[in-house]
């Protein structure tokens, strides 16, 4: 019997979330690493993995247990979870790292998912392939045919299925193992990518990540399996992985390797630790000093903290909206990272996932923020504004300058000589009418419409018709947000499927209560609306039930089947 799996969306940015994942009793928030624990030589035992590193899920090996007839005995006797006396998620890998590092193993695929079963693997695997990057290419195809066939023999295994997506470098590959797996997983991981984080193969790494994820449902769970170098968290993390592993904060302890969010260094050549975690805290550069195995245990828990500190400042960037931010200071660390940064801002699928409004200011911090997400959605829909008063407004070209006040020209209008004819209020409430609903939109507020203002701040905070409300103005962003009556006009005129949602007649009597839209009773979406934009909220046979404002993009409110697509007003 397979635990119960839920996994729902909290809060966005670029393609990256904040989600919650459950399995049975478990539940963590993700982005999530999981450290990988030796079953046999652990550097940092569980108890400190728990109370001082706050980790609610690792990740162990079920084939090094197996094949050591002492552990698998008392395993199979106390089961996992207690056997490592660790009450979090535990995730089990197959053997697949071994059958990399040293090119065979002794167990068959059935075999290690029986395994799995039997100690009480929260997550497990099967034995997938993982290619080398530039493998001979028949040979990738051959490894991937193998993999899927044994993807198929997990299917009704009974943890939640770890499912290794392979295919090396090569993009056709991955993108057809992305849709087998994403077809009967819940959590795909991207498999075979250690190789290119070792050697710094950035730009193929959001290569890979973008074929899988361009190919799988988006409700799948992503792990990037053996990712764990924090310099590429936060880039692996704005393609929308959610959960990483890591070795690395053992392995690179071993060899005196000292991590950072901007890449590796010697510890040994280290005059200074740029770190203060307790560890570089209680030591300074005396950590060098250390008896040896001292030494690999002290360092080895700093690169664990300064792996599992950036996973947190990714979330708080979630939550500010900064995840450009810091994905463009992350990739200015080294040229290769940078290189992948530019491979980034070319995946234009990135757009779609992306908030149209955002709790920061959009800031300039180079060139490249010109190909942001946030410029690429707002294209379209500039194109909808008529105006002789547009200005010059980098990195977004021409734009009406009725738009200025609005998320995101709002933080770049200073500076900006507008030289152009006053521009009224209505003038400025019809054009962001056309620029959020559709051309045409604006000529829905009537010309006698009264604009009330804040006596505080001078800005614009609502539209009334007579006495009638028709639409407020959020003061964080400027967006408009229709009133009913407003919304029933903006229905009229605009024909299905545009800014609709469209629920199940299950969903409707929540809905007209002011319920949440939840994911689950959504089936349709207009594809050009974004996270954050105001819907329109019908059922299936287009009635206008209430209006709302959309949570997720419109394929995720489509594929989720759990949390709330949209809030209702
Ligand atoms: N550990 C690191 N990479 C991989 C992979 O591709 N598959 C599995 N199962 N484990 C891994
Ligand atoms: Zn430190």
């Amino acid at each position: 019997m397979q635990k119960e799996t839920s996994f729902e969306l909290k809060h966005k940015d670029i393609a990256g979330r904040i989600g919650r994942l459950t399995i049975g009793e478990r539940t963590i928030e993700t982005p999530a690493l999981m450290p990988v624990y030796s079953p046999t030589k652990p550097i940092i035992d569980t108890a400190e993995l728990t109370e001082r590193f706050k980790c609610r899920a690792l990740m162990t090996n079920s084939y090094i247990i197996l094949k050591n007839p002492e552990l698998k005995e008392k395993v199979i006797e106390q089961g996992i979870h207690k056997f490592l006396g660790f009450d979090g998620i535990i995730a089990t890998d197959s053997g697949s790292y071994q059958l990399m590092e040293y090119g065979n193993v002794t167990v068959t695929n059935k075999e290690i998912v029986e395994f799995q079963e039997t100690i009480g693997s929260d997550i497990g695997s099967f034995l997938d392939i993982p290619t080398m990057p530039d493998a001979y290419k028949p040979r990738a195809e051959e490894q991937l045919e193998l993999t899927l066939e044994r993807a198929k023999e997990a299917t009704n295994a009974g943890f939640l299925v770890n499912a290794g997506i392979q295919g090396a470098t090569y993009v056709d590959l991955r993108e057809k193992a992305a849709r087998a797996i994403g077809k009967d997983f819940k959590l795909c991981a991207v498999g075979g990518i250690v190789r290119l984080m070792e050697t710094y193969r950035f730009a193929d790494l959001v290569e890979v990540i973008s074929a899988v994820k361009q190919n799988i449902p988006a409700d799948r769970i992503v792990h990037a399996f053996g990712l764990g170098h924090p310099m590429v968290f936060s880039l692996a993390v704005a393609m929308g992985c959610d959960l990483f592993d890591s070795a690395a904060y053992a392995l690179y302890a071993e060899g005196g390797r000292y991590l950072t969010v901007n890449g590796t260094k010697r510890l040994e050549e280290l005059e200074y630790l740029p770190c203060s975690c307790p560890v570089c805290s209680k030591h300074g550069t005396g950590l060098k000093e250390l008896p040896a195995e001292e030494k690999t245990k002290e360092l080895a828990r700093h690169n664990l903290y300064v792996s599992m500190q950036e996973i947190d400042t990714i979330k708080q960037a979630i939550r500010e909206n900064t995840l450009w931010e810091l994905v463009n200071v992350r990739c200015r660390s080294h040229p290769e990272l940078y290189k992948a940064l530019g491979k980034l801002l070319e995946q234009e699928w990135l757009a779609e996932h992306d908030p149209i409004t955002k709790k920061s200011a959009f800031y300039i911090q180079g060139t490249e923020s010109g190909k942001r997400t946030e410029v690429v959605n707002v294209k379209n829909r500039l194109a909808r504004v008529e105006s002789s008063s547009a200005v010059e407004m980098p990195p977004f070209g021409q734009v009406p300058w009725e738009l200025s006040d609005i998320y995101p020209y709002n933080s770049l209008r200073d500076g900006i000589e507008y030289a152009g004819c006053k521009v009224t209020d209505l003038c400025k409430i019809k054009a962001i009418m056309d620029y959020q609903f559709g051309k045409g939109a604006g000529t829905l507020i009537p010309d006698n419409a009264r604009i009330k203002k804040s006596k505080a701040t001078r800005r614009i905070r609502g539209i009334y018709e007579g006495n009638e409300l028709i639409a407020a103005v959020r003061a964080s962003d400027h967006f408009i947000i229709p009133h009913i009556k407003l919304a029933e006009r903006l229905h009229q005129k605009f024909p299905y499927p545009k800014l609709r949602i469209m629920i199940d007649d299950d969903a409707v009597e929540f809905v007209k209560e002011g319920k949440s839209v939840f994911a689950k009773f959504v089936s349709e979406v207009d594809p050009d609306l974004r996270a954050g934009d105001e819907v329109l909220i019908v059922d299936k046979d287009d009635n206008l039930l209430r209006t709302g404002t959309l949570i997720l993009s419109p394929r995720e409110a489509i594929d989720f089947d759990r949390g709330v697509a949209a809030t209702v007003r």
